[in-house]
């Protein structure tokens, strides 16, 4: 069947086979496929949408237009993806620690984009660390250390790497079905066989309200089943950043800071919760009860900050920036930011907090600009603090070469203050177990 006559049925809302969502991820990967004519079937499936089947049908067709990695290591592979966050560092706690308790973690991760910061910008501020290894290197490290994480390559779902571009100049990235068949593509072709998804919710997540979350985090689970892998997902608050800190080089401190027990909160919090949901479908633990306390002895015994070190040292960083992270790149000037006024910190609009990290040097608005590894800040104050006139809110790091006005200028905007003291929202809002069963928060 030509392309046209696919366009023709999904303009007509028809149901694709598995053979024609093949045929259409087929084209995706053709380089001689005119941008035209994928651009039509994006926008008809967005319109039109498609049904669950079709959705996993076409999720594991666009995997399979590149490499389907399928690692041999002692145990079953995990992999755990975050739809995006702001100083949302989970990966850097959880990866350690759960190979700390057994688990073999084959991690694939991306930069950042916009507002949201991404593992791989941050792993590299490591000095000399790799995210570009050999498939074998990379299971290597796995069966040694425990857990590797690498950059998707461009051989991982090229017919997503085309469509999402494609996407992004047609104003058709906000298609659920889209979106958890781009994501899920790439963690088929990742080749875990267990996947724990952190589906974020709130004013920094790719998804604002609770239904279109729950209805994202559904369909990736339904996504994953149909290829043979076990699922499961949290869906998480993202109405402010997650950790304290937000920027690459300040993200793996704090990370640091995490494993080696100095700091505590919703980063650890949630590292855990998404942590024990991955030693249960590796096998490791019967429960999440028991997973949790495996992986609070290893975080007390300091197991997670020893894998953390093991693991920057087989992928050819420096390694004594777990015990030292002053040997992270540090920003020339720091600027504080003074309350103006008292009051409680209310709420704060985290993408917009993201895009001041970004205006500092910290993340990019295309792919191919620079980022300045040291940029970003530390918060002082989180949702729910009383702040009095002339305390420091945050700290922002930066280069004397960076928009600092203007990037504080967009934090302050982002903050909202109240008189009255503001009800905090739960940060584990629900989740959803490999059989499907949902819990929501009340019951978590
Ligand atoms: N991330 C992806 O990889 N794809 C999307 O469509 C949205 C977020
Ligand atoms: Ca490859």
């Amino acid at each position: 069947m030509a392309l046209i006559d696919l366009i023709f049925a999904k303009k007509f809302s028809r149901e694709l086979t598995a053979a024609q969502l093949r045929e259409f991820a087929a084209a995706a990967a053709d380089p001689a496929t005119p941008d035209y004519q994928l651009a039509a079937m994006l926008m008809a499936i967005r319109l039109n949408g498609m049904t669950e089947r079709e959705t996993a049908e076409l999720a594991l067709a666009m995997a399979q237009t590149g490499d389907m990695l399928s690692p041999e290591v002692d145990g079953v592979p995990v992999d755990k993806h975050s739809t995006g966050g702001v100083g949302d560092t989970t990966t850097l706690v959880l990866v350690p620690l759960v190979a700390a308790c057994g688990g073999k973690v084959v991690k694939m991760s991306g930069r950042g984009l916009g507002h949201t910061g991404g593992t791989i910008d941050k792993l590299e501020s490591i000095p000399g660390f790799r995210t570009e290894l050999p498939e074998t290197d990379f299971l290597r490290i796995v069966r040694e250390v425990g857990c590797c994480v690498v950059g998707q390559t461009g051989e991982l779902a090229p017919a997503d790497k085309r469509l999402y571009s494609l996407r992004d100049v047609t104003s058709t990235v906000d298609s659920i079905a889209l979106i958890a068949s781009s994501i899920m593509s790439k963690k088929l072709a990742g080749g875990a066989r267990g996947i724990v998804l952190d589906v974020k919710l709130g004013s920094g997540a790719l998804m604002k309200t609770m239904e279109d979350t729950l209805a994202l985090a559904r369909l990736m689970c339904a996504i994953g089943r149909h290829s043979g892998r076990q699922m499961a997902a949290l869906i998480t608050g993202m109405d402010e950043p997650l950790g304290s800190q937000v920027g690459n080089a300040l993200e793996v401190e704090e990370a640091i800071r995490v494993l080696s027990g100095q700091v505590t909160g919703p980063l650890l919090t949630v590292s855990l919760a998404l942590g024990a949901q991955m030693l249960v479908l590796g096998g490791n633990a019967p429960d999440e009860q028991a997973a949790r306390m495996m992986l609070e002895a290893a975080l007390r015994e300091g197991r997670g900050l020893d894998r953390f070190r093991r693991m920057i040292a087989a992928q050819g960083g420096d390694a004594r920036v777990c015990d030292n992270p002053g040997l992270l790149p540090q920003a020339a000037v720091k600027t504080p930011l003074l309350a103006r006024g008292d009051a409680y910190l209310a709420g704060i609009n985290t993408e917009s907090a993201g895009l001041a990290a970004q205006a500092l040097g910290a993340g990019r608005m295309r792919k191919e600009d620079a980022i300045d590894p040291s940029a970003g800040y530390i918060l002082r104050k989180r949702v729910g603090d009383y702040v009095r006139e002339g305390e420091v809110i945050a700290v922002l790091h930066h280069s004397a070469a960076a928009p600092v006005q203007k990037a504080a200028d967009m934090l302050r905007g982002a903050l909202a203050f109240s008189a009255q003291k503001p009800s905090k929202q739960a940060l584990i809002r629900a989740r959803i177990a490999p059989d499907g069963k949902e819990t929501y928060e009340n019951d978590l």
